[in-house]
């Protein structure tokens, strides 16, 4: 596969899986299955091996997207497989620059909602693990629409698909 590209939040269980779910769907109607190998991961190992919050899973379901995979914690060697890693979160993108082995995996590292021409920059996906329906939705929304610019931009970029 010629991109990759990593997903991260906090845990692994409801932003991250979302994102990498909803852009899983977008490469598929896209005709490209294949061509992008996409993953998420957490920062913290609190729920590692556990399925994706079934909040996600059931909200994510009523608009055709599927989400699967074990949360897995992101580990520093993780940069050396992934040519996007995308934070869901300032925290998050804190936490991994961090981790970063060098500059130039530091700068792979981006904040999701910067691909979205329609967000300000530096914006957050919000934690909804503490709160309620809305909050699932609206990461699913925000996912939508950063994912859709994400794609597009890798596909400008590294020639995708005509
Ligand atoms: P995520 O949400 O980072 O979007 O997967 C969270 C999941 C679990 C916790 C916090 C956020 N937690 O504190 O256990």
């Amino acid at each position: 596969m010629s991109v990759s590209v990593c997903f991260v939040c906090l845990g692994n269980i409801c932003r991250s899986p979302t994102a990498e779910g909803v852009f899983r769907h977008l490469v598929g109607e896209a005709g490209l299955d294949g061509t992008i190998e996409i993953d998420s991961a957490g920062t913290a190992a609190y729920h590692v091996g556990e399925s994706p919050d079934p909040r996600s899973t059931a909200t994510a379901a009523r608009r055709g997207i599927v989400l699967e995979g074990a949360a897995r914690k992101f580990v520093a060697r993780d940069f050396a497989r992934f040519d996007y890693v995308v934070a869901m979160d300032r925290k998050n993108r804190d936490d991994l620059r961090r981790l970063a082995p060098d500059a130039e995996a530091c700068a792979r590292i981006s904040l999701l909602r910067d691909h979205d021409p329609s967000s300000p920059a530096e914006s957050d996906v919000p934690d909804p693990y503490y709160g309620g329906a809305k909050g699932f939705e609206e990461v699913v929304d925000l996912c939508e629409r950063a994912c859709a610019a994400l794609l597009a931009t890798i596909r400008e970029r590294h020639g995708i698909g005509g």
